[in-house]
């Protein structure tokens, strides 16, 4: 199993740490293009090896993508991260030129990899390598509803004073301040519905804290945060690469599941060795359906700059 992971910032490198704690890759090809950061943190994560006590071999490549040739799951982290105050969205302009670049490199010299798309607006990217690679939609997914629902998870259980453990719960719909549609509704504690626990204003508070946990960090550490994006894409891989066919809030291309078209939205999938094995149709309220909707419009408005 050969993962790379584009882009060595701190999203990359901790998705790449996580992949080799968790020791099922052989081999994990860091790349940046600024000269020898990947080879630099390569190094760094490979002398953790006899502490963390992994075998997963991690190089590092200033650009050279013949170093992942190959690659049966690739990462695109690659572009820059939010700054405090700014949307997702706003880096639309700089972000779509470096991931639709980097996703050719990768499939000229991986014709049959996986592609889990990081970058931001991460739909909108997703949407952009669906529309200028050759590669099946099953295999084209946006990390996004993992990450947005572990914070759901740590809100709830903060809320109930339990562990996240505890807690299951699910995010869907666009990865942006306003499209996240936290499904509320079907969140339990061990079997609970939460609303048991939780009064209607304190889940508010919750579902609120949650929309805006990208931006609260970044308020915080002043660029976006990497710990829980990269253990959240190092799950939808490990997913992949370990076919156990978990289910993970992916974005992936919609052509008629929950009624929208020709975009790429965060729904429930199955993720095994093909990638999205399966989207998952849930039965959704009136109320959630509209969510969803404007999600999508949400994110429709986003990948109509595109062409510009
Ligand atoms: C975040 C970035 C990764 O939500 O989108 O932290």
């Amino acid at each position: 199993m050969k993962v790379t992971v584009v882009g060595a910032g701190a999203v990359g490198a901790s998705c790449a740490e996580y992949i080799a704690i968790k020791n099922f890759a052989s081999e994990v090809v860091l790349v940046d293009i600024k000269p020898k950061f990947a080879e630099g943190k390569a190094m760094d994560l490979m002398q953790t090896a006899s502490l963390n006590g992994f075998d997963t071999q991690i190089i590092g490549s200033t650009n050279d993508y013949s170093k992942t040739a190959g690659s049966d799951i690739a990462v695109i982290t690659s572009g820059i991260p939010r700054k405090p105050g700014m949307t997702r969205e706003e880096l639309i302009g700089i972000n779509a030129g470096i991931v639709q670049s980097v996703a050719k490199e990768v499939v000229n010299t991986s014709p049959n990899v996986i592609l889990i798309i990081v970058s931001n607006p991460m739909d909108t990217m997703t949407y952009l390598v669906h529309r200028t690679t050759e590669l099946p939609k099953n295999k084209i997914i946006g990390m996004g509803g993992a990450l947005d629902s572990a914070r759901f998870k740590y809100r709830l259980a903060e809320a109930l004073q339990c562990p996240s453990s505890d807690i299951d719960g699910m995010v869907i719909g666009g990865h942006s301040d306003k499209g996240m549609v936290p499904l509320t509704r079907l969140a339990t504690r061990n079997s609970v519905r939460v609303s048991e626990f939780l009064s209607e204003e304190r889940l508010e508070r919750v579902l609120e804290d949650t929309k805006v946990g990208g931006a609260t960090l970044t308020s915080m550490l002043g660029t976006s945060a990497w710990y829980a994006p990269g253990a959240a894409v190092s799950a939808l891989v490990q997913s992949i690469a370990c076919n156990q066919r978990k289910v993970f809030p992916c974005s992936s291309f919609l052509d008629g599941e929950y009624d929208l078209y020709d975009l790429c939205l965060g729904v429930p999938v199955i993720l095994g060795k093909n990638g999205i094995e399966e989207i998952i149709q849930i039965n959704l309220t009136d109320q959630e359906i509209d969510q969803l909707r404007s999600s999508a419009e949400g994110v429709k408005a986003t990948n109509s700059l595109l062409k510009n």
